[in-house]
């Protein structure tokens, strides 16, 4: 074909056939399996190259695993959920568009949403909401932005893989109503809504069947919703042929070794796979190919995205991280103007080393990160600024930053990697641009008996320095010619994709010289885990300390001689990420001590937040003000110096409650029983779980879903209803901002039942918003669509969404504990 033919042409779908039908069963099946750890292999008989994946959903990795080819760190999931925003969130699915297709990469492995059951799940920052609705919303926002660009996104993980604990084989056990409601809607809107060309099956099981080869992957994903992409496994997710194969289950990931391949081939020949199904999976995959423009006789959906000017990327980032803050409460001490040349102690080891993103699969390497010191330095002069770290939460390797060492061969910046075969001798050699290192499906590792890693660091001072290094294998480190350890590092989990994703690290005290440079050797034998070319390394120091005593004292000291104390804490990698499960939501140790003891010697003390879900705030009635930052991505420092100083007003409404004790979370076990994890609070998730207790008394949260200040004050009317011939309401109300500048609000609408139900319903649930800027004394007549679904509930009798007759009430609000006077409507008719 010469001309190729248009993505959207009526004639595509028949070209797709007629591709299909020129190739073998062998041909079809080799294409459902990667042939790489990121890749699915070409088929150039058809024109057909190959397509390749990334993570996500926070930024777009690529193909590498380290600093060689950084990316943009997006604010993760939470602080994107937590603007409200959709227009924020179509700027950002153009970003990722743009990112990916810098990286030749087709799709992006993103966005999660599973759902916050419980605050303990350690990948909660990774997903949006504890509220379905919103969940998907955004999820479907972020799914249509991505693709509009021709690149295509992944809705994951399908579904019920809401926490980490055994998250391989776990068994969520959820009734229909459950899953319909709570866990599939999100997915759900991302297919009809979104369009999402991928969905990501989970690892987990779900009422006794594995979700790559779950009967939920056909209904309701493909039959009911009508999703015409394909489904793609989780990473090693698939263990058996004929079962994931008869399924709906459509691409294995990743290859080249998969449970697929010749095996399916075979169980076609023997009858126990139908060729139909395996015709219907590479039909999809031929689908998915053509709209990611992977078939030279189709053309691209869309024209391939420029890469974004670096000054565009950084100032979208900075303006969203801003937006997702969220301030819990403020006594008057902020915004911090500049202006007044206020002197501020900055406490707290989150200033220096905050977390700008979340750990696992969704990490990417950015080329920079601004850390809090250094944009508050910025905002208020380095002369205005002084800082102490305080009582630190756990030593932790930092990896040596672009720059900061040197190749012994040339002198210039960077880190020299030699590849040594079994025998000794060198076959390869690479600089590295830092301390990280990473290789996935990389063949020259797969030859690699031994890792020569060498650089050149030269201290800034004279003293005890604290050289290191992880990784799981054996290692040999030196530095000069003194062997500090040689020895075996053993993984320090049974998720083993883990255990490499985090490897444990091992440091060493030693005096140096400032100025004289010393020689880091590492000699490093990786395991791999079953020979597959996957490790992750890294070389760098740990920060030294005083006694916890002496730190203290000095943070006591600094907050005591400025004007206003800002003390950032937060979570660490070590608690908070992908592959387990929080055992408490308590900061790390010595992080509450360290608040208390602040805000004792100073009464204008801010407490920064920075975590990527839910931490306890035992501390937070006696603080002025409470601001928490998410994981904001690689602008951390600027967006919090915009906002501290007022430059920015901080936009987020929280998505998801948090509690003020462990004992009073509705949901706590993530630990299966036998294997099982059974749902049994049904749909009353999150906020209207702890609705439904405090009307009996039941405990406050320490925030409620919804809540969140900026710099101005509102006023949120009452709504006019309009209820419309096809079942939809239309709220109408005025938003008046009776502060004194400008700011932005979000009036959310909750409906509930009025009258009594022929079935258990939530206390109250999220059926829309509007999101307002406004000047001062500006009011804004905003509109707030209910859709009909809204006033539907799954019947478990008629296996349909269906409306039960009689009154609805709709409140709204800057938040459930917010909430203005009820409106009656009655349920809308058909
Ligand atoms: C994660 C996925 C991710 C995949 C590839 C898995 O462990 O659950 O979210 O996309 O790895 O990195």
């Amino acid at each position: 074909m010469n001309h190729p033919l248009p993505a959207d042409s009526p004639d595509l779908e028949a070209h797709l056939n007629a591709l299909l039908d020129k190739l073998t069963t062998q041909q079809k099946v080799r294409l459902l399996s990667g042939d790489s750890a990121w890749s699915l292999p070409a088929e150039p008989a058809i024109g057909l190259r190959s397509i390749v994946m990334s993570d996500g959903p926070s930024g777009v990795r690529g193909v590498s695993m380290d600093d060689r080819d950084p990316s943009a760190s997006l604010p993760s999931a939470t602080a994107v959920a937590s603007t409200w925003d959709l227009d924020l969130v179509d700027r950002l699915g153009a970003l990722i568009a743009a990112e990916a297709r810098a990286k030749n990469v087709d799709i992006v492995l993103g966005p999660t949403v599973n759902l916050h059951r419980t605050p303990r799940g350690g990948r909660h920052f990774e997903a949006f909401s504890e509220d379905p609705w919103l969940s998907g919303r955004i999820g479907a926002a972020y799914v249509a932005a991505v693709q509009a660009h021709g690149v295509g996104a992944t809705a994951k993980h399908y579904v019920a893989n809401d926490s980490e604990t055994e998250r391989l084989t776990v068994d969520a056990r959820v009734d229909e109503r459950t899953l319909r409601e709570v866990y599939l809607a999100p997915f759900e809107r991302m297919v009809v809504e979104g369009g999402a060309w991928l969905v990501m099956s989970s690892y987990n099981q779900v009422n006794g069947a594995t979700m790559s080869a779950n009967p939920l992957l056909r209904e309701p994903l493909k039959d009911e919703w009508g999703f015409d992409g394909a489904v793609v496994s989780d990473w090693t997710a698939v263990r058996d042929t004929v079962e994931s194969a008869a399924s709906g289950q459509d691409l294995v990931m990743p290859g080249p070794d998969t449970p697929w391949g010749d095996a399916l081939v075979e169980a076609i020949r023997a009858g126990k796979v139908d060729q139909a199904a395996v015709d219907d999976k590479a039909l999809r995959l031929l689908r998915l190919a053509a709209r990611v423009g992977a078939l030279d006789s189709v053309a691209p959906v869309a024209t391939p995205p420029a890469p974004w000017q670096h000054d565009d990327i950084r100032s979208l980032l900075r303006q969203v991280a801003a937006d997702a803050m969220v301030l819990v409460h403020n006594d008057g001490v902020l915004p911090i103007a500049a202006d007044t040349a206020p002197r501020l102690a900055v406490i707290g080891h989150h200033a220096r080393r905050g977390r700008n993103q979340g750990g696992g699969s969704a990490m990417v390497f950015p080329e920079t990160v601004v850390a809090p010191l250094e944009g508050l330095r910025e905002r208020y002069g380095a002369d205005h600024v002084t800082y102490a770290p305080g009582l630190v939460p756990s030593a932790e390797l930092v990896p040596f930053e672009r720059g900061s060492v040197t190749d012994p061969v040339t002198g210039g910046a960077g880190i020299r990697v030699r590849y040594l075969d079994p025998q000794g001798t060198p076959f390869a050699e690479e600089v590295f641009p830092s301390g990280r290192f990473g290789w996935l499906g990389d063949e020259r590792l797969a030859r690699t008996a031994t890792l020569q890693i060498t650089a050149h660091y030269t201290p800034d001072c004279t003293g005890r320095h604290r050289l290191g290094f992880a990784g799981i294998g054996r290692a040999t480190f030196r530095i000069d010619d003194r062997v500090l350890s040689t020895g075996p590092i053993a993984a320090d989990s049974d998720d083993v994709l883990q255990a490499i994703l985090n490897p444990p690290s091992r440091a060493f005290d030693v005096e140096l010289e400032a100025g004289r440079p010393v020689e880091i050797t590492l000699e490093f034998q990786p395991d791999l885990p079953g020979g597959f070319p996957l490790a992750r390394l890294a070389l760098g120091t740990e920060d030294v300390f005083g006694t916890p005593a002496e730190e203290l004292a000095q943070a006591e000291a600094l907050a005591a001689a400025a004007d206003i104390a800002i003390v950032i804490v937060g979570t660490t990698e070590t608690i908070e990420s992908e592959g387990f499960d929080r055992p408490t939501l308590a900061l790390p140790e010595g992080q509450d001590e360290l608040v208390r003891r602040v805000l004792a010697v100073n009464p204008r003390t801010v407490v920064v937040v920075n975590s990527g879900g839910p931490v306890l705030m035992p501390w937070l009635r006696d603080a002025p003000a409470t601001l928490l930052t998410w994981f904001p991505g690689q602008e951390f420092g600027a967006a919090l110096a915009d906002v501290l100083s007022g430059d920015r007003e901080p936009g987020g409404r929280i998505p998801t409650t948090w509690p003020a004790a462990e004992a009073d979370v509705p949901v706590w076990q993530v630990e299966p029983v036998d294997g099982r994890l059974e749902y049994t609070e049904g749909i009353h998730v999150g906020y209207r779980e702890w609705l439904r207790r405090n009307p009996t008394g039941g405990p406050a949260p320490a925030i409620p879903f919804g809540h969140g200040l900026g710099y101005t004050t509102w006023e949120i009317a009452k709504p006019a209803v309009e209820t419309a011939s096809d079942g939809s309401v239309t709220l109408t109300v005025d938003v008046t901002n009776t502060g004194s500048r400008r700011g932005k609000h979000v009036a959310q609408a909750y409906l509930s039942r009025t009258e009594p139900s022929a079935i258990d319903r939530p206390a109250c649930w999220l059926a829309g918003y509007a999101l307002v800027h406004a000047e001062p004394g500006a009011t804004v007549t905003a509109r707030i669509d209910i859709e009909p679904r809204s006033f539907e509930h799954w019947s478990t009798d008629e296996h349909a969404w269906i409306r039960e007759p009689g009154t609805f009430s709709i409140r709204v609000g800057a938040g459930v504990a917010e909430l203005g006077a009820a409106v009656d409507i009655p349920a809308p008719r058909d």
